[in-house]
């Protein structure tokens, strides 16, 4: 007999440990189950003898993370009647928004900043059938008018302060720990508006049970313990480090921001909506926010792509950015396990992969590449040039 175990999404795997009933209808893509790809060239190259593991979410549906809050928040939405979905974003919640609400056969609104969100990312958004408002202004404005609008229309919002989308988010923590058997001691992630690293959180607090639970309350956000915790292991939970890109990094200023810049338009945020909450995590978890610049974002980029063959988008790299200094500044010990959540795909943001590539960043060599006439002797005569 064939074995088969067709494998349907996050939220039939996790059912028993999410917000749904027998009869809720999963509005699915088939999303998580993501790769844990062990990095072999990195740690070699850094001089380091840590074990590093990529989380690469940017193999979800829709290319972001961001799917496994979003089966969530629609699944909920659906089930509870809403015809209509509305969110701001930074161009990758969107997209899952836009996929699901197609899905579901429902409408989804998204606003997004004119002019700062990745191609790749609007192709996805006009593509699934969203209705597209692009905002003179940031995605900042673009989350206090979705709030405000909601007051007035029935429309569920299904940005990161919807909690079902916490909720699906924090399935990630629950993938990693049954692959490694345990949690890694550290976790990287790219923080804006703090809604991943704070579910990460809850999946390592609800999965596994700690010694001091009673002393920490952890995974109490102020709203009771999560009723999903309990335990399925006793360890140790990671140092949980957030990095954010230099010029929209209010974790690091201490106090919000308002005119937030840099290259990883993902993060480009600078009132984050989780704020107490990562505070509490960080805190908690005994780790660390840290800031990068986009430099750095941009080497961490290359280097993923040219000596491990991952490909993620500029905002992903600040957690591999972040790692790096973090290791060179000898915060992190030999011996220790770290995992980087790989936010989203490389493919998100094609201008800024070739604008790394053209030749017109200072000291980044120009991606190889000549034009021939379509015959052989041209043809070998380019791969000769090539070798030399
Ligand atoms: N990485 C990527 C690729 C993102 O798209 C985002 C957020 C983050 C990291 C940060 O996650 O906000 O939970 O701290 N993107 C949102 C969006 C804002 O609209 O797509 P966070």
């Amino acid at each position: 007999m064939i074995h088969h175990a067709r494998y349907t999404g996050l939220l039939d795997r996790y059912r028993d440990r999410l917000p749904l009933s027998d009869d809720t209808r999963l509005i699915s893509l088939g999303e998580g189950a993501t790769p844990l790809i062990r990095l072999q060239n990195l740690p070699k190259k850094l001089g380091r003898k840590v074990e590093i593991y990529a989380k690469y979410e940017g193999l979800n549906p829709t290319g972001s993370f961001k799917d496994r809050g979003m089966t969530m928040a629609v699944t909920k939405a659906v089930e509870e009647g809403s015809k209509a979905i509305i969110c701001a974003s930074t161009g990758n919640t969107s997209a899952a928004a836009a996929a699901y609400a197609a899905r579901a056969g429902i409408t989804a609104f998204v606003i997004i900043p004119d002019g700062k969100i990745a191609m790749g990312k609007l192709a996805q958004a006009m593509m699934y059938g969203a209705k597209i408002m692009q905002i003179r202004g940031n995605f900042d404005d673009g989350m206090r008018l979705v709030k405000e609008v909601a007051n007035h229309a029935p429309v569920a919002i299904v940005n990161s302060v919807n909690p079902y989308r916490l909720q699906g988010q924090k399935t990630a923590a629950f993938e990693i720990i049954e692959e490694l058997g345990r949690a890694p001691d550290y976790h990287c992630l790219p923080v804006g508006n703090a809604g991943n690293i704070t579910a990460h959180w809850i999946g390592y607090c609800e999965y596994i049970a700690s010694p001091d639970d009673h002393v920490t309350g952890a995974c109490d956000f102020g709203d009771g313990k999560s009723p999903y915790a309990g335990g399925s292991i006793t360890g140790k939970r990671p140092k949980m480090l957030g990095y954010q890109a230099t010029g929209s990094a209010p974790f690091m200023r201490g106090e919000m921001i308002d005119n937030p810049e840099t290259v990883a338009t993902a993060i480009r945020i600078g009132h984050p909506q989780s704020w107490d909450r990562a505070w509490k995590v960080v805190e908690e978890s005994g780790g660390w926010f840290a800031e990068v610049s986009d430099e750095e974002i941009l080497a961490a980029q290359r280097l993923l792509t040219q000596h491990e063959g991952v490909f993620c988008e500029p905002a992903s790299a600040a957690s591999l950015a972040g790692l790096i200094n973090d290791l060179n500044a000898g915060k992190i010990e030999d011996g220790s396990s770290i995992v980087l959540t790989l936010t989203g795909n490389g493919l998100k943001d094609p201008d800024t992969a070739i604008g790394q590539c053209n030749g017109e960043m200072p000291g980044v060599e120009k991606a190889t590449m000549v034009t021939v006439d379509a015959d052989l002797e041209s043809v070998r005569n380019a791969i000769t040039g090539f070798m030399d």
